[in-house]
């Protein structure tokens, strides 16, 4: 996906290294098919923004979303902060912040939220922490609110090998990505958390004319969207739909 010029534009301030770190990940997975399955009006919230590539395009593509977006890092969320004004700056709403979740008992800030997206983030957390913070971002949802969840999924094996060899690097030699754990899940387990949390869920492996074995995993919470209000999502096909690409 091309990135937004007023995105661009943003990047241009900050550091070299981070620059080409955002540039480099636009184009290594589908930002265009995941920000298509998130409603063009209502509250959004990132778990895991990392430099904010997501949420500013989610922000900068419709003025009616109000994207929030938090990550544990704090180096990556002073870019993220940068990049957010530059999204205020162009008439977009986004607010980044160091974060490690809800301020109560819940792993995530309260809601309702119309979409909570999280990209490339549960591999990091352990079985019980990825399970907590989905039941818990599925809780947090508006009716007719939308959990959009992009993983690795654990087919066709040599991408999966490649994705896996190039996390190892990420996390514990290179240490650009924050975590402890690599836990991996495949696209129909991810499904079935989400199920076991109340949502009606759809797969759409999105990995063609990529390395990485990309799967966008949406559950919907059930409930009426009124029309005018929030905007419609296009139903997502069922499990098993055919691979496609980002486009
Ligand atoms: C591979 S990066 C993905 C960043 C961003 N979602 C994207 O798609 O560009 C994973 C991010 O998850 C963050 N992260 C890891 N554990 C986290 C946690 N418990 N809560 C929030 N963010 C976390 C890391 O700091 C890192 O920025």
């Amino acid at each position: 996906m091309s990135l937004h010029p007023e995105l661009v534009r943003a990047m241009a301030g900050l550091p070299r290294g981070v620059r080409w770190h955002m540039a480099g990940r636009a184009r290594s997975f589908p930002l265009q098919a995941l920000c298509a399955e998130v409603p063009a009006e209502g509250r959004v919230l990132e778990i895991g923004c990392g430099h904010a590539l997501v949420s500013a395009s989610l922000a900068l593509q419709s003025a009616g979303r109000q994207v929030v977006g938090y990550d544990i890092d704090a180096a990556k969320i002073r870019s993220a902060e940068q990049v957010a004004e530059a999204v205020t700056a162009a008439g977009g709403n986004l607010a980044v912040s160091v974060s490690t979740g809800g301020d109560g008992d819940s792993p995530v800030p309260a809601g309702p939220w119309d979409a909570v997206v999280i990209a490339d983030v549960l591999y990091l957390l352990s079985p019980a922490d990825q399970e907590a913070i989905l039941t818990a971002s599925a809780a947090e949802l508006a009716p007719g609110g939308v959990l959009v969840l992009k993983e690795l999924d654990d087919h066709p094996a040599p991408k999966v090998a490649f994705a896996r060899a190039e996390e190892v690097l990420a996390t514990r030699v290179l240490r650009i990505t924050a975590g402890s754990h690599l836990h991996w899940r495949s696209a129909d387990d991810w499904a079935t958390v989400l199920e076991r949390a109340g949502l009606k869920v759809s797969v759409r492996r999105v990995h063609r004319g990529y390395p990485y074995p990309h799967a966008l995993i949406v559950g919907r919470r059930p409930g009426i969207v009124e029309s005018g209000q929030r905007a419609a999502v296009e139903p997502v096909p069922g499990r098993g739909e055919p691979v496609d690409g980002d486009g």
